[in-house]
């Protein structure tokens, strides 16, 4: 069976750039070009959602100039993919809160994301500003707004970015690292993990297949028997 939904935290930027004695600017330039490879990728193999997270809330950590060239690189990935993620019917959504970016960039997505709304073949998720914790908290809130006292759990499910998504089956690390990182931690309480050494530039379609793969190879249980 395929995965309906594959998250990817994508690692490993700033080392390819740093193995090739480059500046980390063109690992991540490298990275978004790589984005769209994987979008293609993921849809071709039938995959209906792809969740990549590509800046968390610790990110804001980073020198200022690796900050505004991810901006750059944002601006540039709405303005010259918005075409080809509509032409592919793709639809845009974006996790996380927009409210920290620059205004022209949280104005694009916006109305890339409402562009693309009708968009049933693919659906494409990009973390952004985003941490599980604080998306968890922003759903408590929400609830306790709206008077909800006894949540189940599909009301929780309901409150999150992910609303109406089903949960990722296959969650992918590359660069090697085994840990979450704040990503999706109440949507990925039974996806399959899926670690490779491979850093995010150099993890291609083939890469994605082998992940696939090894996820098929998997007996899910769901905490049965
Ligand atoms: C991890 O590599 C990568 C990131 C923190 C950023 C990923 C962002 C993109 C690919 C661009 C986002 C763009 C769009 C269009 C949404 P790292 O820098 O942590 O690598 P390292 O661990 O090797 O230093």
């Amino acid at each position: 069976m395929i995965p309906g939904h594959v998250a990817i935290i994508m690692d490993g930027n700033g080392r390819w750039a740093e193995k090739k004695s480059l500046p980390r600017a063109c690992g991540h330039k490298q990275g978004v070009r790589n984005m769209k490879e994987i979008v293609n990728a993921a849809s071709g193999l039938g995959i209906k959602i792809l969740t990549l997270y590509a800046f968390s809330t610790e990110n804001w950590k980073r020198p200022q100039n690796e900050i505004e060239g991810l901006f750059s690189l944002i601006r540039q990935f709405l303005k010259e993919e918005l075409g080809e993620l509509n032409g592919s019917e793709i639809k845009l959504r974006i996790l996380g809160d927009l409210s920290k970016f620059p205004k022209d960039i949280t104005a694009d997505i916006e109305s890339a994301c409402e562009i693309t709304s009708q968009n049933t073949k693919f659906e494409l998720n990009i973390a952004l500003n985003y941490g599980a914790r604080q998306e968890l908290i922003r759903a408590f809130e929400a609830m306790s707004k709206q008077g909800i006292k006894e949540p189940t759990e599909e009301t929780v499910s309901s409150f999150l970015y992910t609303s109406g998504q089903p949960d990722p089956d296959l969650l992918i690390r590359t660069s090697g690292e085994l840990r979450i990182s704040n990503f999706l931690l109440w949507q990925i309480a039974y996806s399959e993990i899926y670690v490779t050494d491979k850093l995010w530039p150099d993890f291609t379609k083939e890469d994605l297949k082998i992940a696939v793969a090894a996820f098929q190879k998997r007996k899910r249980r769901f905490g049965g028997l």
